[in-house]
C-alpha cells in the first residue's frame, strides 16, 4: 500500500528520468514514513495520505481523500477547523502552520489520542495552496510518561512508609528512653551505661535506615565517586540479595556532569540487572560503564542468563509480544538524554547496551 491520492487531483506526467526517479524515492520515503503525512487544498479537503496517518486514525486510505480533514479532530476543532483555514486564508495569521503543535486527533472509533501536528504551505505556481500535515502519534510516549510518574510516586509511597514504620518507630523509642533517663537523673538515680549503649545503638539504626531512604531518592548524587560508584553499589547489592555473581567494570573518568543524566544511566542499569535475574534466571552478570575512544559513554548490562525468548534478536524496542514497561521505560530514558538504546542477544544470554554521544556527556 503506498501514498493514495486523490484522482480528481491534476496528476503529473514526468519524462524526464532522472526527475522520475528522484519522485519515486520521494514517494518511497514518504510511504515508508513512520509519522503520518496528509495533504490538504484550501478547503481543507484531504488529497493524499500516507500509509502510516491512514493506520494512525484508523481508516484506509482511500476513505479518507475528497473528504473534509475535520473528520480527523475532536470537537471543538472539527466545528471550527474550516474557518480556522479561511481565517488564514484571508489574513495570513498562522496559528499553527509553520508552528507545530501538541493538540489531540480523532480515529474513526471516535477516541481520541495524543498527536504532535506540524503544518507547513506548499503554494503552486498557478496560484493555489495546499498544506501538508506531519502527524506523530504520542500516546505511547503519554503512556510512559505518566508511568515514569506513577513509578516515582510509588518509590516515593513506599519510602513514606519506611520512613513511618522504620525511622519514626525508632525515634519514638528514643524518645522514650530518654525521657526515661531524665526521669532517673532528676530523681537522683546514676544513669545505667547499657542503657546510653542501647541509645547510642538505636540512634545508629537510624541513621543507617536515614542514608538508605537518602540513597534511594538520589541513588547517584548522595555517593562520593558519582556514577561509577553508585553501579558498583548496585553490583554489589544485586550480588548479595539474589546470591548471584554480579560485577561492576566502571572506568573512573566514566563520570557524567549532569545529574539528569546519570540519574536515568543508573535507573536503566537498575531495570537491566533485575530482568537479568527475574527473567533470564542469570547467575552472572556485569555492568560495564566504559568511555569508549570516539568519546562519549557506553554501558551495557551482560548476563549469562537464558535470554530473550524467541529465536532472533528483538529487532525493537520494546518487543511486540510483551506487557511488561521496563523495557520501554529504558528506552524512554535513553531517548530523554539523547542516548542509543539496543538490546543484543549473546551467546548466552541478553545485553541491553546505551551509549550516550560525546556531546550528552
Ligand atoms: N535479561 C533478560 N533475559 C531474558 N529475557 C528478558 C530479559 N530482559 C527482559 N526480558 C524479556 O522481556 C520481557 C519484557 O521485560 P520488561 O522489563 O519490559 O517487563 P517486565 O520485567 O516483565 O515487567 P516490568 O519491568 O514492567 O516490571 C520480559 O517479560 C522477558 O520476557
Ligand atoms: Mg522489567
Amino acid at each position: 500500500m503506498g501514498i493514495v491520492n486523490d484522482q480528481s487531483a491534476p496528476s503529473l506526467v514526468v519524462v524526464d528520468p532522472a526527475l522520475a526517479d528522484s519522485l519515486e524515492r520521494l514517494r518511497s520515503v514518504v510511504d515508508t514514513a513512520v509519522d503520518g503525512i496528509i495533504t490538504i487544498d484550501e478547503r481543507g479537503v484531504i488529497d493524499s495520505v500516507n500509509p502510516a496517518a491512514a493506520r494512525m486514525f484508523g481508516y484506509a486510505p482511500d476513505e479518507l481523500l475528497g473528504r473534509n480533514v475535520s473528520m480527523l479532530m475532536p470537537s471543538p476543532h472539527a466545528e471550527a477547523h474550516d474557518g480556522y483555514l479561511e481565517h488564514y486564508l484571508n489574513t495570513g495569521q498562522a496559528r499553527i502552520i509553520g508552528i507545530g503543535r501538541e493538540l489531540h486527533a480523532r480515529r474513526r472509533d471516535g477516541s481520541a489520542f495524543p498527536m504532535r501536528l506540524a503544518v507547513s504551505e506548499m503554494r503552486f505556481s498557478d496560484g493555489r495552496r495546499a498544506f501538508t500535515g506531519i502527524v506523530t502519534d504520542l500516546t505511547d510516549r503519554r503512556r510512559l510518561e505518566r508511568q515514569v510518574l506513577e513509578s516515582a510516586a510509588s518509590e516515593q509511597r513506599r519510602i513514606g512508609q519506611d520512613l513511618h514504620d522504620g525511622l519514626c518507630q525508632q525515634l519514638a523509642a528514643l524518645g522514650v528512653s530518654i525521657e526515661m533517663l531524665k526521669r532517673k537523673s532528676s530523681q537522683g538515680s546514676t544513669i545505667d551505661p547499657a542503657q546510653l549503649d542501647k541509645i547510642r545503638q538505636l540512634l545508629n539504626n537510624s541513621l543507617g535506615q536515614l542514608r538508605q531512604v537518602a540513597h534511594g531518592l538520589q541513588p547517584v548524587s548522595f555517593r562520593a565517586g558519582g556514577l561509577p560508584a553508585a553501579l558498583r553499589e548496585l553490583a554489589m547489592m544485586t550480588a548479595d540479595r539474589f546470591h548471584v555473581c554480579c560485577r561492576a567494570r566502571c572506568a573512573n573518568d566514566a563520570d557524567v556532569d549532569d545529574q539528569t543524566t546519570a540519574d536515568h544511566l543508573y535507573r536503566i542499569a537498575q531495570e537491566a540487572t533485575g530482568n537479568a535475574i527475574k527473567h533470564g534466571k542469570a547467575r552472572q552478570v556485569r555492568i560495564n560503564l566504559a568511555t569508549p575512544p570516539v568519546g562519549g559513554l557506553w554501558l551495557a548490562v551482560m548476563d549469562n542468563g537464558v535470554g530473550f525468548p524467541g529465536a532472533n534478536v528483538p529487532p525493537t524496542v520494546p518487543p511486540p509480544t510483551t506487557s511488561g514497561m521496563g523495557l520501554r521505560i529504558m528506552k524512554y530514558r535513553a531517548d530523554a538524554i539523547g542516548a542509543d538504546f539496543r538490546i543484543r542477544r549473546r551467546r548466552r544470554g541478553a545485553a541491553v547496551c546505551c551509549a550516550l554521544p560525546p556531546a550528552r556527556r
